[in-house]
């Protein structure tokens, strides 16, 4: 047993509940340790917005979450991954980021069609981080990149396998299953929350690969290299907070089982987020 350890919280965010599907496999892998979300519902979706948007919104939560005594920042969002995470590591030094980027790495290890697919915001597969990260690991490799525009509004309106969610799937996937892909990445962290759907549409014969378990793998890793981790003799557990409606943010931690979360509001003025403690345990 680990006694004692660092018992700061770790800082996870995203544009609204896609990130939970990250900070659910951080929280399965380090059961110990504590989690502050959030999720910034009042301005989703981040895909449709400018870098410049993007990087001064994360910047604003990730202030929020260092007063808040985070000993670590993961970015559960490869749409401001992408646009911020390498503007934050230079502004904030002191500051250990672990941020998202579509897994092709690993699409490209798998593929025997040699030809796999990446679905991803608009903003992600237009940015040079995907450019670049296509040139390091899928030289070989024939990557196919698919904008959902709207997906991610779809999911944060609980429409997880509605008729008009199948159809916007499908008017994607199935051009790409056509071209031959065997490994899908879902580049967006929003996107697990439809992966029943998306896997009735590409079939047994399609991987798909999410890579919030390799996240978590990451935090765990980054953690124990600093003497970070909080010790196996604490209990963990994960506080919420959202711009938007809390009440409507417990419906979707019921509806992922995390029931022992606390959700409390942000409230942005201006460039300044402020979290606050508001709600009882739901
Ligand atoms: N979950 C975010 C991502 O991983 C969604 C971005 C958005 O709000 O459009 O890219």
């Amino acid at each position: 047993m680990t006694q004692s350890g660092d018992h700061r919280p770790i800082g996870i965010f995203d544009s609204g509940i896609g990130g939970l599907t990250v900070a659910q496999a951080i929280q399965q892998a380090l059961p110990h340790e504590r989690l502050l979300y959030f999720g910034d519902n009042a301005n989703v979706p981040y895909g449709a917005k400018t870098n410049v948007e993007i990087l001064r919104l994360s910047r604003g939560i990730t202030r929020a979450l260092l007063e808040r005594d985070c000993k670590l920042i993961v970015i559960a969002c490869n749409t401001a991954s992408a646009a911020a995470l390498k503007p934050l590591r230079a502004e904030l030094p002191e500051v250990t980021f672990v941020g998202m980027e579509p897994a092709v790495k690993p699409a490209a290890e798998h593929t025997r069609t040699g030809v796999v697919g990446v679905i991803a915001t608009v903003a992600t597969v237009q940015g040079e981080v995907f450019t670049s990260i296509v040139e390091r690991f899928a030289q070989d490799v024939k990557v196919i990149k698919q904008a959902c525009p709207g997906l991610v509004l779809q999911i944060e309106a609980g429409e997880y396998a509605t008729p008009k969610t199948e159809a916007m799937l499908r008017g994607w996937l199935e051009p790409m299953v056509a071209a031959g892909i065997d490994a899908l990445v879902l580049g967006c962290t929003h996107y697990p929350f439809v992966r029943p759907l998306i896997e009735r549409i590409v079939g047994p014969q399609v991987r798909v690969i999410d890579p919030a378990p390799a996240i978590a793998r990451r935090v765990e890793h980054v953690l124990r290299g600093t003497g970070a981790l909080a010790g196996d003799d604490r209990s963990g557990g994960m506080h919420c907070f959202t711009s938007g409606v809390p009440e409507f943010f417990r419906g979707v931690l019921q509806h992922l089982g995390m029931t022992d979360a606390h959700v409390g509001q942000g409230h942005w003025a201006g460039n300044e987020l402020t979290l606050s403690y508001t709600s009882p345990r739901i």
